[in-house]
């Protein structure tokens, strides 16, 4: 047992579970703001001074400037996979390790990919509105007429671990698979997805169901914007469960009030939690509050993934998935 005075300090930047908690209590003095509201960033500056790791989630934002004073930080841990959160050239030049928690999250945010494709293409959402308004009197020929989604192209943006999930999902579809991403996938995982590799417009121009699960840097910052919303069929869907700001949600509410595309299924925003205030209104959007990974399951495993990670670091040990592994040793 360590005495006190050895014991690694942490912050625990915003509540977990109660079981987190008791994990980290029996090797850490911890700092915990136990609220769901994030710090602002100078708290969250100040809150770092003095700590020797910190479990933080995708809403803190860790710069140079929020590690600036934090002299002992050794690592921190994301409870997310994507990490554009963090500054790394910022935490490299000071050593500091970052963690993420990708692979105990891939099926479950495919799945969620998934539902927002079905619920978006066969109006669900828009269905039960009307449904609960009283407005269902009569079976109707024509009534809540969606799109198909087996046998149709579904077109993936970003081809990492939850773009191949998704793509083994569409192949149970029957769906035909095209892909776009940075660079090809090797042989055997393209042939394990059936995907074929194709450019940015030839995806969008063919698919009937785009789905966006690229991670979010200055390269996709408003990937999908008016112009690449042209190029989609009238027909179309397009789902984002990867990140805010890679869909221009301006030029987006746009084509979807001239019903430009289908439809949209959104997990993510620009500026979340805040909505552009034209996506509430539209009846061919279903939106979500940014629950790709919110099973039970999952979001315990992503929570005990982040404290492997960060009690490895803190103890001097590899952490299992590291975002900054060039640092390791140096
Ligand atoms: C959620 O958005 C995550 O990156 O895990």
């Amino acid at each position: 047992m360590n005495s006190s005075n050895t014991r690694p300090k942490i912050l625990v930047a915003r509540r977990i579970f109660p079981e987190g908690i008791e994990r980290l209590e029996a090797i850490c003095d911890i700092d915990y703001v136990d609220q769901i509201e994030p710090l602002t960033k100078v708290e969250l500056a100040q809150r770092l001074i003095g700590k020797d790791g910190a479990l933080v989630t995708g809403s803190e934002r860790i710069d140079a400037d929020t590690i600036k004073d934090a002299k002992a930080l050794k690592i921190i841990s994301n409870i997310a996979v994507g990490f554009n959160n963090f500054d790394v050239e910022a935490l490299n030049q000071r050593g500091i390790i970052g963690t993420n928690t990708p692979d105990v999250l891939t099926d479950t945010t495919a799945d969620m990919g998934f539902a927002l494709l079905m619920a978006i293409s066969r109006r669900l959402s828009e269905a039960e509105r009307w449904l609960r308004d009283g407005q269902w009197h009569h079976w109707e020929m024509g009534r809540m007429l969606g799109v198909d989604i087996h046998h149709s192209t579904l077109g993936i943006m970003g081809m990492g671990r939850i773009g191949q999930a998704i793509a083994k999902r569409g192949l149970a579809f029957g769906m035909n698979v095209i892909y776009y991403n940075r660079k090809p996938l090797s042989k055997d995982l393209e042939q394990a997805c059936q995907a074929t590799y194709v450019d940015k417009e030839t995806l969008l121009k063919n698919a009937d169901h785009v789905m966006l699960v690229m991670p979010y840097s200055a390269d996709s910052h408003h990937f999908i914007g008016a112009k690449e919303l042209a190029m989609m069929k009238s027909t179309a869907t397009l789902v984002n469960i990867a990140r805010g700001g890679i869909v221009d949600d301006n030029a987006l509410v746009e084509a979807l009030q001239r019903n430009q595309i289908f439809g949209a299924g959104l997990d993510v925003y620009e500026g979340e939690p805040k909505l552009h205030p034209g996506l509430l209104d539209l009846p061919n959007v279903v939106l979500a509050p940014h629950i790709g990974s919110a099973t039970e399951k999952t979001r315990y495993s992503m929570m005990n993934l982040a404290i492997d990670n960060l009690l490895a670091g803190l103890a001097g040990q590899k952490p299992k998935t590291m975002i900054n592994p060039e640092i390791w040793g140096k």
